[in-house]
């Protein structure tokens, strides 16, 4: 029999833009899983990397002017520098260019082929380049959009490759009734059972319009459709089509982490996929929830997301780690913001774990010279609080259950605590006959915090070994697992020295006041050409107003307001500006009838294509003015955030039909 191990893989992000929270999420479970696993002694093998083909990798490059090997290897870099920054540490890293999983690729396509699974016919469908997939859409919508993207989709016809998808839907739901857990959590099982059991039609699996991706074996002018290509990572980052497959053969089947929006491809295609190639099936794919702010998915397309260059700034690794384990329920989505994070490290780090550990090892340091006691006392209610506290934290870890695991050893922490304030060894230290109560107290106090140090170490582990240090103990708590500890065990401890706070506790006021002001007020200078109002002869508020505005300088009077006409408009069309590397020329339908024509300076944060189909407010009654030779009829509104000033499209969350006014 196989020896038990264990293996997870994270979705592989698309290397065409900068990672954020979002991404850095699935990645920071995975790391804590894995070495939650590892310290337990299971040999474990965790996977992530980049999928760099298709057709949005071709189009960013395109729209940045510059190779994709170069934009490809720009991400990458970019991707992995923010995961070891954020004290991940990864087994692998597969990119979807290494030629060994390309290779790999082409002999899966060469077995399901041969196998009877794929066929050639003619593909007409409507197809989004950002989620790589042909999608369903109404027949009478001249015009579909992608209803996740909100971005105009292609028509695109072409003889195309297909897997008889269709002949897994037997198995596929045999499959899931006979594994309940395969598809997790239970919700997501459901949609993807009625998904299913509603019919799968065949699957276009190639495409001849892309040309960026692994060619079809024996027939070239076809590109390997880039779902198929991407799943695939998953078996041969462990060497499978290889000669050198023994990782295979240790670590397959996966747990597959993948948020709920890539569900479909991991749950149904990807299994189809296996099943017609005979090989295993994934031991479970577990579908995560999106991080949300204002009740929206952060991301790249709302560009609401949270940036790691941000939280890093105020923020350790192990405190994001922690509060994105403890605060978001794994498997629902959750809100993330910057209150909640500082207000999660003050409650359960400092005033938490870092206040149990100082006041521990302080009164160690000034009763008993440094030195941990030995000998407990009367243990029994600390002893059952950290055992029960350990036999839940591994139970709802191994459910991944993150939050209800924290809360488990956070509640062995109370009785630490309890425990401490009860026996009031500040008293004991007073009363010389008390003297071994007191050892007896703090040594207890001591193993309660030594059995904690060790259970949180997986999820902040760079806390966890500065705190073990300070006790003075032996090894790397990382790598000691907590249920080979007994209670009370002989220790040998080193004599406490210096004690730092482990979690300092952080002003909220001002790191507020610090993140709101990293966006920059408006100033001429920080704004870029047209997102601006036009300065030279454009008449001063107060001049605007005659003598009626005595108010203070930023004060306008509604009057003021109603003179600005704010509209809402769709983008129709947009490109870059010849030798103006700031400007992007829309055409934006205002809904006068004619588009109008706008320069906005969003070039360097903005794509023209992912402004296309954008909703966004512009100010419709400008006086029109030229910028290189071109004359711009509008302005449109972005927020200006962070150092560079880098503005953020404003737009709405609801429809709203073109030349809408804003009052
Ligand atoms: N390349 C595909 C995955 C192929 S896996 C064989 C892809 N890439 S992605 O970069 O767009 O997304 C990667 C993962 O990041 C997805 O699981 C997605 O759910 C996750 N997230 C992106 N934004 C997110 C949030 N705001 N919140 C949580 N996760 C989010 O899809």
């Amino acid at each position: 029999m196989r020896e038990k191990t264990f293996y997870v893989t994270t979705p592989i992000y698309y290397a065409n833009a900068r990672p954020h929270i979002g991404h850095a999420y699935s990645t920071i479970v995975a790391d804590v899983l894995t070495r939650f696993h590892r310290q337990r002694g299971v040999d474990s093998f965790f996977l992530t990397g980049t999928d760099e083909h298709g057709v949005n990798i071709e189009r960013a490059a395109e729209a940045r002017g510059v190779e994709i090997r170069a934009l490809v290897d720009e991400v990458v870099g970019q991707f992995k520098g923010a995961f070891d920054k954020l004290e991940v540490s990864y087994d692998r890293w597969i990119r979807t260019t290494d030629p060994q999983h390309e290779a790999a690729v082409q002999k899966l396509w060469r077995m399901l082929q041969e196998r009877g699974f794929i066929y050639k016919g003619n593909y007409e469908g409507w197809f989004c380049g950002y989620c790589n997939e042909f999608k369903d859409v109404e027949l009478k919508d001249t015009h579909p959009q992608c209803p996740i993207h909100e971005r105009p989709l292609d028509r695109v016809s072409e003889e195309s490759y297909f897997f008889k998808l269709s002949e897994f839907e037997k198995p596929l739901l045999e499959h899931y009734e006979k594994h309940p857990k395969f598809v997790q959590p239970d919700v997501r099982r459901n949609e993807v059972v009625s998904f299913v059991a509603g019919g799968l039609k065949d699957l276009s699996v190639s495409r001849v319009s892309v040309k960026w991706g692994i060619p079809v074996p024996g027939d070239p002018s076809h590109t390997i459709y880039v779902w198929m290509d991407a799943l695939s990572n998953y078996i041969t980052a462990l060497g499978w089509g290889t000669e050198e497959h023994k990782d295979f053969d240790r670590y397959w089947p996966a747990l597959h982490l993948v948020g709920k929006d890539i569900l479909r491809f991991h749950a149904v295609y990807w299994p189809a996929f296996l099943m017609a190639a005979g090989v295993e099936l994934p031991r479970q794919v577990y579908a995560h929830g999106m991080l949300l702010r204002g009740g929206q998915k952060m991301g790249k397309s709302l560009g609401n997301a949270i940036q790691l260059e941000v939280l890093h700034k105020h923020f350790t690794p192990d405190m994001i780690r922690y509060f994105l384990l403890r605060e978001v329920v794994f498997g629902q989505d959750g809100e993330v913001t910057y209150e909640a994070l500082i207000d999660r490290v003050n409650s359960d780090l400092a005033d938490g774990l870092g206040n149990l550990a100082s006041r521990t090892l302080t009164m160690i340091r000034n009763y008993c010279e440094g030195r941990a006691p030995l000998a407990s006392v009367d243990d029994a209610v600390v002893r059952n609080g950290i055992n029960e506290a350990k036999t839940r934290f591994d139970e709802e870890f191994s459910a991944l259950n993150f939050s209800r695991a924290l809360e488990a050893a956070w509640g062995g922490l109370a009785r630490v605590d309890k425990f401490i304030t009860d026996n009031q060894p500040w008293k004991l230290a007073k009363d010389p006959s008390a003297r071994s109560r007191l050892e007896g107290v703090l040594a207890t106090a001591f193993e309660g915090l030594r059995h904690l140090v060790l259970l949180v170490a997986p999820v902040i582990p760079d806390s966890a070994r500065g705190v073990w240090a300070q006790m003075g103990l032996p090894g790397d708590p990382v790598q000691i697992n907590p249920n080979s500890v007994a209670w009370g065990g002989p220790v040998e401890v080193a004599k406490i020295e210096q004690i730092s706070p482990a979690f300092p506790k952080l002003d909220k006021g001002r790191i507020m006041d610090e993140i709101n002001n990293e966006a920059p007020q408006s100033t001429p200078s920080a704004q870029s050409e047209a997102v601006v109002a036009p300065q030279a002869g454009q008449p001063k508020p107060a001049e605007q107003t005659g003598a009626s505005v005595q108010a203070e300088p930023n004060v306008i009077t509604i009057d003021d307001f109603v003179k600005v006409e704010l509209r809402a408009a769709t983008v129709l069309e947009a490109e870059r500006v010849p030798k103006a590397d700031k400007l992007l020329r829309l055409i934006v339908d205002l809904g006068e009838g004619k588009p109008r024509q706008i320069l906005a300076g969003i070039a360097q944060h903005y794509a023209p294509e992912e402004v296309v189909g954008r909703k966004i407010i512009v100010v419709a009654n400008l006086a029109p003015r030229k910028l290189r030779g071109l004359e711009s009829n509008g302005m449109l509104l972005a927020a200006s955030i962070g150092e560079d000033g880098r503005p953020v499209l404003a737009t709405f969350m609801e429809e709203v039909p073109n030349g809408a006014r804003l009052k």
